[in-house]
């Protein structure tokens, strides 16, 4: 009997590895003859650990599992897929899991994450070996045809960002990987490299044959040890095997894959910062331009992609750029990795075509808050993304479509809360978390945060007794000045969060909604 529990670290934070010990010592005693594969998660994040059994129809669920139910469901009969009360049936018909799709997260929680074989059996480095047979320029186009744009959250075109490096003349070029996810409410990155690293891997292989660069860096946040260890022994095993090296797959071509770990700094997920840092300097940002793409790590043309971007190359030179283009709406093409957080319900990894609204997330795949009460705010995009109010809940997830609203998708985290929040607390804690992480290198973001962190402190105590317009006006241009005259995003968007608390929760900061603009 086959039993799948997942080794992802959500699961594992929820007792995944007391669940596993359970199973094989009750199997065991009971004299019955199981094997366990640690897969990653389905991303359902409310049911791990989802253990599940491979019967002749196909894989049952039981979740969430606690090592203490582990003889009940013997008892039960679970190793034969029978019924229990944490039971949900065939994996696949879990209706948030049916109706998604998942392009890049399409192994994710299915395969043994480690398993070189399981990958190729599940259409890994189909993508590869068709790149293999195609020049750098076709490679590239086909990229541009899919129509992917940067997942990291800037939205800028892969294929031209490709297209740039492979028109350098250079005789080294470099491929970095952005794994220093660091928004809040933001976990798809760490899934895929704790639950398909293979997928990236390749993905990172593609691009180095696309704009003939020989050596790549995944940079990857230091809190993501269950991602390091997975990807140091997966890419062991790439080279073992001959899909890294200086002989990719045979064909001649060499491509090296090297591991860096960051050290705890929001702003190193900036491109020129993480740049600086692999180079061993502190991580500051640069000036840009020049942009990385022309000169970028150790001053030499580079593609810096975002894990998710990467991810999704593999199967659009799998299936075709026009297959992966045929999902999503407008300028917005292909799917999206959305990612449900905070005081929700049902909180996981949802894959689907941009154009899905919010509401749809919220409620029918999220289930409301876990509270209870009514959902009063999102903030989506990481902790430099607009909140959203009900009145903005119908907005289909498409880049064009926020940023007409002041807002920003990013990276495609959603963070829900209550209507017991406190939005004038989270301005300030928006300014904080600036002041926290700023480099210092311009004096808007390192000046400015902390100055707006006072001016909200002085409006939540004063805010009971009345408008305080005089404050809210220098909060206002404050936030001007950030937004225009920052260096990077960091400065420049952390606006977003405060003015729109402002804008649509007033009343939070002794304004009345009458008087408010
Ligand atoms: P950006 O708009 O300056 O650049 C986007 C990308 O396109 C960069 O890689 C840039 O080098 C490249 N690029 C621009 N013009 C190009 C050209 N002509 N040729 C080739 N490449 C070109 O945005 P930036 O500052 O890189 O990213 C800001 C975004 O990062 C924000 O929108 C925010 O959503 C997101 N973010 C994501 C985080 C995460 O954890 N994933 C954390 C913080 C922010
Ligand atoms: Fe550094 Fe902040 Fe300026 Fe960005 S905006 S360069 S983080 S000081």
């Amino acid at each position: 009997i086959k039993i799948f529990i997942p080794r992802d670290a959500t699961a594992l934070s929820l007792g995944a590895d007391k669940v596993a010990k359970a199973i094989a010592s009750e199997a065991a005693s009971r004299g019955i003859e199981v094997q366990l594969v640690r897969n990653g998660s389905r991303g359902l994040f409310w049911l791990e650990p989802l253990v599940e059994v491979v019967t002749p129809t196909g894989r049952v669920a039981y979740g969430p599992v606690k090592a203490r139910d582990v003889a009940g469901l013997f008892d039960a009969g679970f190793h034969e897929g029978k019924a229990h009360a944490l039971g949900h049936g065939l994996t696949d018909e879990i209706e948030y899991l049916k109706r998604q799709e998942r392009l890049t997260f399409a192994r994710v929680g299915i395969t043994d994450p480690l398993s070189l074989e399981d990958y190729i059996a599940h259409d890994g480095y189909r993508g590869l070996k068709r790149a293999l047979g195609m020049t750098p320029e076709a490679i590239v186009a086909e990229v541009t045809e899919s129509g992917l744009r940067g997942r990291g959250g800037a939205a800028f075109p892969t294929g031209i960002k490709w297209r740039t490096v492979l028109g350098c003349q250079a005789e080294q070029k470099y491929i970095v990987c952005n794994a220093d996810e660091g928004d809040s409410g933001t976990f798809s990155d760490r899934m895929v490299m704790e639950d398909d690293p293979y997928v990236l891997i390749e993905g990172m292989t593609i691009a180095g044959l696309a704009v003939g660069a020989t050596k790549g860096y995944i940079y990857l946040r230091s809190e993501y040890p269950h991602a390091e260890a997975v990807l140091l022994e997966t890419i062991a095993r790439a080279t073992a095997a001959g899909y890294l090296g200086n002989d990719v797959l045979g064909s001649g071509k060499a491509f090296h894959l090297e591991l860096r770990r960051g050290a705890g700094a929001y702003i190193c997920g900036e491109e020129t910062a993480l740049l600086e840092s692999i180079e061993g300097k502190r991580g500051t940002v640069r000036p840009k331009p020049p942009l990385p793409a022309i000169e970028g790590l150790f001053g030499k043309p580079t593609v810096i992609n975002n894990v998710i971007s990467l991810a999704s190359v593999p199967i659009i030179l799998d299936k075709g750029g026009a297959y992966y283009k045929d999902y999503g709406m407008g300028r917005s093409l292909g799917t999206l990795p959305i990612q449900l957080t905070g005081n929700i319900a049902r909180g996981g990894l949802i894959e689907k075509a941009f154009g899905i609204t919010l509401r749809e997330l919220l409620y029918e795949y999220g289930g409301g808050s876990a509270s209870g009460r009514p959902i009063r705010a999102v903030q989506v995009g990481g902790p430099l993304g607009a909140y959203l109010p009900e009145s903005q809940f119908d907005t289909p997830l498409d880049y064009e479509a926020f940023a007409a609203l002041g807002a920003v998708l990013g990276h495609g985290g959603i963070v829900v809360f209550d209507d017991t929040v406190d939005m004038a607390d989270m301005a300030r804690y928006a300014m904080e978390f600036c002041a926290v992480e700023s480099c210092g290198k311009c004096t808007p973001c390192r000046i400015g945060s902390t100055r707006g962190e006072e001016l909200l402190s002085q409006i939540i105590v004063a805010r009971s007794e009345g408008p305080q317009p005089g404050r809210i006006e220098l909060l206002k241009s404050l936030c001007d000045t950030m937004l225009g005259a920052s260096l990077c995003a960091l400065g420049g968007m952390t606006p977003y969060p405060v003015m729109s608390a402002i804008n649509h929760f007033p009343e939070d900061f002794g304004v009345s909604q009458d008087s408010a603009e």
